[in-house]
């Protein structure tokens, strides 16, 4: 018989990145087991600084399913043609194209969004690992939206706590195909997987309770019950306030970054890579909960 071993304590620091949010994590190597213990203290940082960055690991996709599991179930993306081969969990982001094809999605994360907040339950958070990196461009900037609801003035707080909103994946999709005409036409499956949802406004996190704004610039269509000039007057003023730059962490990647975010407490953006440079990374994204 087989006594388990018990994983290791790991001699690991979390350093706050920046004033709006993030915080780097050094000295943890996440292709080992990881203790209990250590998990409860990654978990914290994650719910405390919202973006947590491991620098460093040298992992394999299997490596990184295992402990984006760990947090939850893994969502399968809608564009399975961008799914890595024999690990459906992955999404390939990436600009790269082999034999004329691109090898994954070379846009995702053009518009500010928060991922699949167009579905019933968007995700809890992303996993996104840098298996290959620009030697310029490619940063991905994070916009906390707690700091964002906290600064919006009452009697806007007001106006908007309580309404709900339209999130629907196919949004941009047409825009996003004029500009990268590679992006796929959707199949009816593909429609009937991703029918618009509606969202609170305001969402209360599940895990602190801090109030966060959650509407974005690529997935959010209306807001339900106004006028659609009322309606995209106040997006549009949600969206302008929700990327001030007191509320945006910008990470410049290094080789080996696995950066997880928060989906209940953040938007993201990718700022863009020259079409001259190669950038190649893996993204897994945990399923959530229902917001509130
Ligand atoms: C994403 O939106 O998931 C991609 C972000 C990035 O590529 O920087």
């Amino acid at each position: 018989m087989t006594t388990a071993v018990a994983p290791v304590l790991q001699d690991f620091e979390i350093r706050p990145l920046g004033a709006a949010l993030g915080a780097e994590i050094i000295g943890l190597d996440l292709s080992q087991p990881i203790a209990e213990e250590d998990f409860r203290r990654i978990h914290r940082a994650h719910l405390d600084h919202h973006v947590v960055v491991f620098r460093d690991q040298r992992i394999t996709p299997a490596q990184q399913i295992d402990f984006s599991r760990r947090f939850g179930a893994l969502e399968i993306h809608v564009l399975h043609q961008f799914q890595l081969a024999g690990h459906p969990e992955i999404l390939i982001v990436s600009n790269v194209r082999e034999n004329g094809k691109p090898i994954g999605l070379g846009d995702a994360g053009h518009f500010w969004h928060s991922d699949l907040s167009y579905k019933e339950k968007p995700s809890l958070g992303s996993l996104l690992h840098a298996r290959e990196l620009p030697r310029e461009g490619g940063d991905t900037l994070f916009a906390n939206m707690h700091a964002a609801w906290d600064a919006l003035p009452a009697d806007l707080q007001r106006k908007v706590e309580g309404l709900k909103a339209e999130h629907t994946y196919l949004a941009k999709y047409k825009e996003l195909q004029r500009r990268s005409p590679w992006r796929p036409d959707l199949t009816p499956e593909q429609i009937a997987q991703v029918k618009p949802a509606l969202q609170p406004v305001v969402r209360t996190h599940p895990e602190t309770g801090r109030k966060a704004l959650f509407v974005s610039e690529h997935f959010t269509t209306k807001i339900v019950g106004l006028p659609e000039g009322e309606s995209r007057a106040l997006l549009d003023e949600l969206f302008a306030h929700s990327v001030k730059p007191e509320f945006v962490y910008r990470h410049q990647w290094r080789e080996h970054d696995l950066v997880f975010w928060d989906n209940r407490s953040l938007m993201h953006l990718a700022a863009g890579t020259p079409d001259s440079e190669r950038r190649v990374m893996y993204r897994t994204t945990i399923e959530g909960d229902l917001p509130y």
